[in-house]
């Protein structure tokens, strides 16, 4: 499918699928809005690395997927017994490529991907404590890979717009998407910052590990709120600490050696941010302090992960004397 015209010459290659978003009704009044934020976001002369992925996606071999699932903990994209060994490889290493892959797990054809993170545990957490996404509109913001994406259309979703402003989940969408072909799932890589402010189409809002990175988490799910159609839901998952002075942790420097963390909040504290931007019946209905088994270095992730971010003597600190990474889900209705 051609790219959108909309986009300049040197954007449309690394969003090959983007034709059908902008065929989309509920986007149109906003197409020299949403075509201006993913020009500047997908440039390459700002992100230098991008015409290298491409020469990844460009080796990924052309074959057929015959079989996908979405409702498992891995993603699966494609039947294990398909490939020759030359495809084998060839999939393998443009996979590979493309690393590092936090967000996941893929199988691709015979390919398994062994992301940073089981983002399956995730969802696992989340999953039975939303209303059901079926045949739900549904926003995705800081969507990563797109994971969740997918898990959220293998748990009935009607459409789902993923947002991200990191250039490399781009390409990693795009891989996996050459062979889903999914044309319920569009990825845009911009941050919602970027996001038109009268755009309340959405049924269902996910903010999952990004409020800590916004500089002000009223702002934050106020943004979250704008984009809900009335009587839809907010899907709020951050990182949380027990106690704070003011129920708001401001990390000095950084937090598990994250730079961009603002913020961490108590659950009382997110609970009453959610009522002060007007939400109704807000409540956490997880709380789970992160394990070195949902995140850590893998062979597709080879960076330092959750154990070298920890104190080494104590694990229920960071290695700058921060509670260690506890997360909470929070649900409510606009
Ligand atoms: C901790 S990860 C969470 C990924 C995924 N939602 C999950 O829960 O596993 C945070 C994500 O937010 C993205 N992000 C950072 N700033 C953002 C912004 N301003 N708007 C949207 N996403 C943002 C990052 O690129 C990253 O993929």
């Amino acid at each position: 499918m051609a790219s959108s015209p909309l986009l300049p010459a040197q954007t449309r290659p690394f969003l090959p699928h983007v034709e059908r978003f902008f065929a989309r009704p509920e986007f149109q009044a906003h197409h020299s809005h949403f075509a201006e934020r993913i020009a500047e976001r997908a440039n390459p002369q700002r992100h230098g690395d991008l015409p290298k992925w491409q020469t990844f996606l460009d080796a990924l071999p052309s074959i057929e997927a015959d079989q996908i699932r979405l409702d498992q903990d891995a993603i699966q994209i494609g039947n294990t017994d398909k490939l020759d060994a030359t495809q084998r490889k060839q999939l393998h290493d443009a996979l590979f490529g493309l690393k590092p892959w936090r967000k996941g797990p893929y199988q691709v054809f015979d390919t398994f991907i062994d992301t940073e993170w089981r983002s399956d545990w995730k969802w696992q957490r989340v999953m039975p404590h939303i209303s059901s996404l079926t045949g739900r509109k549904v926003l995705d913001v800081g969507c990563g890979t797109g994971y969740h994406c997918w898990r959220m259309l293998g748990d009935g979703a009607d459409y789902v717009l993923g947002i991200d402003p990191s250039a490399r989940f781009l390409m990693q969408y795009n891989a996996i998407q050459k062979y889903a072909q999914d044309s319920r799932f569009d990825f845009l890589p911009i941050g919602i910052e970027d996001m038109p402010t009268n755009l309340s189409v959405f049924d269902t809002v996910f903010s999952m590990g990004v409020l800590y990175h916004r500089r002000n988490p009223i702002n934050h799910i106020l943004e979250l709120k704008g984009l809900l159609k009335d009587g839809g839901e907010i899907v709020l998952e951050t990182l949380i600490v027990d106690e704070a002075n003011g129920g708001i942790l401001q990390p000095e420097e950084r937090y598990a050696q994250m730079r961009n963390v603002w913020s961490i909040t108590t659950v009382e504290k997110t609970l009453s941010l959610l009522n002060e931007a007007g939400f109704k019946n807000a409540r956490c209905v997880d709380q789970n302090t992160t394990s070195l088994e949902e995140q850590r270095s893998t062979d597709w992730m080879q960076f330092h992960s959750l154990k070298e971010f920890l104190d080494p003597n104590d694990i229920t600190k960071t290695i700058e004397g921060y509670p260690a990474p506890k997360r909470g889900i929070f649900i409510a209705q606009k």
